[in-house]
């Protein structure tokens, strides 16, 4: 019977060493290679970890040829189509579904807890207006770990519990306060007879005193269809196994900080245009596209080596397949065009860079397909939601993920601090 291991000859030494195969329950094997330095004096090398599982994890699965993407076991379609976001929260953080009584509790704690301590309010106004609200959320949510302490020496279960849900409410107060600064307008406190996303919506929107936008046709009241659209956004942004941001944020658990530093770091990992940052620039780039006659002279320009543009919301280092996140984004957008009135010039661009992308050889050989950015921003621009709030509601999906992914490590014995090393080829 073969041995479960892997044997690597160094053929200069003619040494050999063998390394155990660790089994997934689903996808790829590792070779645990954790002696090999000790074995051989030298380092693995793989910049961006294209080939590198940081840790073991039993939370978020993806299948990159399949296009599959699982939050503990359940399909992110049955997740998207028969479940709200505070179900995927409960979901991630109890390895479980909730009973009804369950999702009833955790909605009322979540929107108890959604108000920030008044002195949090005065850190906005060290902010320019013209402050991308990214910056003002990685600093709100630093400042935030000022304020429970206690958080840095958790011990039950129930505290565990108790912080998560405590940042997962309280990231929408946030992100609509840095809204209503780059405004200069009053904020809204949340409602808790409101639920997680129509609080939020109604945090953006509504006038001071709480009011909803006055219209000629009477009050401007929030459709149940805009909040089961971007509660659906949150729930296809809720966890992405070890993504960039999420990287950081072990990196950070490594270390010891403050759990909602580690958050803080996540929020700043995600702003780059090559990870969360992709949805503002998506709608940036088909917006300058303008038409759809001008989509061909992109497309080239993503092609050529020389040049460094690239299709926003197009590839994947995991997915070499349709993003599943896309696809359901995709058939939500063909069903809110009417109810939500999306711009459709901005959609036909978008199909138009799709239909000529995905026949082009250029493409297809590389295994890149419309990622979960590339349509998020036409349906957030129909929810009246600006290009500058499109990576902090990534951030408001996210973050049950981050934690989620941050309170995991922490009960992973096994998990050092991460420090890696480097191939030096200096003087
Ligand atoms: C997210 O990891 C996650 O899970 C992230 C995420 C999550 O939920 O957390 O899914 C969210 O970040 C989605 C990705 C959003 N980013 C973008 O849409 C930005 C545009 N995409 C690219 O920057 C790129 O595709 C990445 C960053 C997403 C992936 O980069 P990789 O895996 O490192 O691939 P690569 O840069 O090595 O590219 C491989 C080839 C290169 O060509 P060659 O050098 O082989 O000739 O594909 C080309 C690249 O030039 N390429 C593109 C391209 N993306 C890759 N060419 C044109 N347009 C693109 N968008």
């Amino acid at each position: 019977m073969k041995k479960n291991t892997v044997t690597l000859t160094n053929n200069k030494t003619g040494k050999t060493y063998e390394y155990d195969i660790l089994d997934a329950t689903r996808g790829p094997s590792v070779v645990d290679i954790r002696t090999f330095f000790q074995d051989t004096g030298m380092f693995t090398y793989d910049p961006g970890y294209t080939s590198t599982a940081c840790c073991e994890s039993k939370i978020t699965f993806i299948d990159g040829a399949k296009g599959e993407l699982r939050y503990r076991g359940v399909t992110i379609e049955d997740m998207a189509q028969n479940h709200t976001y505070l179900e995927s929260c409960f979901l991630l953080l109890n390895k479980r579904l909730p009973s009804a009584q369950e999702l009833s509790d955790f909605d009322l704690e979540i929107r108890h807890r959604a108000f920030l301590h008044e002195g949090l309010r005065h850190l906005f106004n060290a902010f320019p207006d013209n402050a991308h609200p990214m910056a003002t959320l990685s600093a709100a949510v630093t400042a935030l770990a000022s304020f429970y302490d206690d958080h840095l020496e958790l011990e039950s279960e129930e505290e565990y519990q108790e912080m998560a849900r405590r940042i997962i409410s309280k990231i929408p107060t946030i992100a609509a306060f840095a809204y209503r600064h780059s405004l200069g307008i009053p904020f809204i406190q949340p409602d808790i007879d409101l639920g997680f996303t129509k609080n939020f919506l109604t945090m953006m929107r509504a006038y001071p005193g709480g009011k909803m936008h006055l219209h000629a046709n009477g009050h401007e009241v929030i459709k149940d269809i805009e909040v089961r659209a971007l509660d659906t956004i949150f729930t296809l942004h809720a966890d992405h196994e070890q993504n960039a941001s999420t990287t950081v944020v072990r990196g950070v658990a490594s270390t010891g900080a403050h759990p909602y530093v580690a958050i803080a770091s996540g929020i700043s990992a995600l702003w780059g245009r090559a990870h969360g940052g992709a949805n503002e620039s998506v709608i940036a780039q088909l917006e300058m596209i303008g038409s759809v006659d001008n989509v061909e002279a992109f497309i080239e320009k993503a092609k050529d080596p020389d040049d460094d543009f690239r299709l926003m919301g197009f590839g994947h280092r995991v997915y070499k397949n349709f993003d599943p996140r896309a696809k359901i984004l995709k058939k939500l957008q063909d069903e809110l065009r009417d109810e939500l009135g999306l711009d459709t010039e901005l959609m036909a661009i978008a199909r138009k860079i799709e239909e000529i992308a995905l026949s082009d050889e250029y493409f297809i050989s590389r295994n890149l397909y419309p990622n979960i950015d590339f349509y998020t921003g036409i349906i957030l621009t129909a929810l009246q939601i600006p290009k500058p709030m499109f990576t902090p509601i990534f951030v408001i999906g996210r973050t049950v993920g981050w934690i989620t992914q941050w309170i995991e490590f922490k009960k992973d014995e096994t998990l050092k601090i991460a420090r890696p090393r480097q191939l030096y080829t200096g003087e």
